[in-house]
């Protein structure tokens, strides 16, 4: 196997932290024993205080579409209606799951690149028959556009027939403001290899007493994810089948170092990463796909420029170990795609702008590599500059 080296910046799986790799490279526990109990009691009361809720806190082995799919058969019957709020593929994707167990799945779409409208969502839920369900991405990762979850949330409270609001948050948990109960949310789930710093392999999924409740009358078939089998594991501190331990040793880390860091500190970090990302690449001469207000802090978007092809310009990219990840469904060979989510630092950002720019300058555009990165950095020391 080839030794990897690359300056990372999909938007997930993230570069993993020092301490989360060492964490990783641990012996085997047994997954019955108290040390594993204890481990899971840790990170489960971490994650409640950065997701800011009382309920409880599911750890499943899988990737974030399995938690999708445990969000709807553990808390929908068939034939449920639900409206499914889309804004990219990941939309889309929430609502095929629903389809696929037989929900009867409504949409509402808006442009990609765009975020929902909470005033269209009244709308739609204050016509016809009330919805059991509301289905939200919290940051749609295809298109690096955050929707503004709080006010969609209250939307969804005031809806007719109480619907429950089950919330993708998979790529902005962590990394941007969230608050479970505060909002009413019912149930949200996210992925270790997102802002929680470990690789790939454990979902979250938090659950709140109307999620809990739904899950005694919902008749959605499963077994793998049935959240009362893994609900009544946990009361022991384990799982019901055999965990990810190891993601589960980084996850833990990674849990411990948000907490150290403080909750408003993170999202402050991602916020000015995402805008000093945001600047550079403007400075390269890209277009960015969403408007201001509507841009993600994890994942930034951007147009490929006419008349260059994407293949090639990714394949050069790679050369330069500089691996981004482009653009999904209808939009592919048409977007870039930059992550910085979890352990990201205004270095790393300059170092992947200035192989994105010399690379741009390869492919013939002119790209001012050197404004570019003082962009960014203006833009990053700009907004983490100590209020006067
Ligand atoms: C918003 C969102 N939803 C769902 C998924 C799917 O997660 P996974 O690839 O872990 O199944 C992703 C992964 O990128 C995502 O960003």
């Amino acid at each position: 196997m080839r030794r990897m080296q690359q300056n990372l910046r999909t938007p997930g799986p993230t570069p993993l932290p020092e301490a989360v790799r060492d964490a990783q490279a641990q012996q085997m526990v047994d997954h019955r024993g108290a040390e594993f109990g204890e481990m899971l009691a840790e990170i489960t009361a971490g994650l409640r205080q950065l997701i800011a809720t009382d309920g409880e806190v599911l750890l499943l082995t899988g990737s974030g579409s399995g938690a999708l799919e445990a969000a709807i058969v553990n808390t929908l019957s068939p034939g449920d209606r639900v409206l499914a709020v889309s804004i990219g593929s990941f939309g889309d994707r929430f609502a095929k799951i629903a389809g696929a167990f037989g929900a009867a799945v409504d949409r509402l779409d808006f442009e990609w690149g765009t975020a929902a409208d909470p005033d269209a969502l009244r709308e739609r839920l204050a016509a016809g028959e009330p919805y059991r369900a509301v289905l939200v991405t919290h940051n749609e990762t295809s298109t690096g556009v955050a929707n503004r979850l709080r006010q969609l949330a209250a939307v969804v409270r005031d809806a007719p027939g109480e619907p429950l609001l089950l919330v993708d948050g998979i790529s902005g948990l962590g990394a941007m403001p969230f608050e479970m109960d505060a909002w009413g949310v019912d149930l949200v789930v996210s992925a270790s290899q997102k802002a929680w710093m470990a690789s790939p392999g454990i979902a979250i999924a938090a659950l709140g007493e109307r999620a809990v409740a739904a899950g005694a009358t919902a008749r959605m078939p499963r077994f793998y994810w049935d959240f009362a089998e893994a609900r009544q594991w946990a009361s022991k501190g384990q799982t019901p089948w055999t965990p990810a331990i190891t993601v589960l040793y980084g996850l833990c880390v990674g849990v411990q170092r948000l907490l150290a860091e403080g909750r408003e500190r993170t999202w402050h970090r991602h916020a000015a990463i995402a805008a000093a990302v945001g600047a550079g690449m403007e400075a390269l001469g890209l277009r960015l796909v969403a408007a201001p207000e509507d841009r993600s802090a994890t994942v930034t978007a951007a147009w490929v420029p006419d008349g260059l092809e994407w293949a090639p310009f990714n394949a050069a990219m790679r050369a330069r170990e500089l691996v981004i990840a482009g653009g999904q469904g209808k939009w592919a060979g048409r977007i870039l795609r930059f992550g910085h989510m979890g352990e990201v630092g205004i270095d790393e950002m300059i170092d992947a702008l200035e192989r994105m720019g010399v690379t741009l300058g390869e492919q013939g555009r002119s790209a001012h590599v050197e404004a570019a990165a003082r962009a960014a950095r203006d833009v990053f020391e700009g907004a983490t500059a100590p209020a006067r």
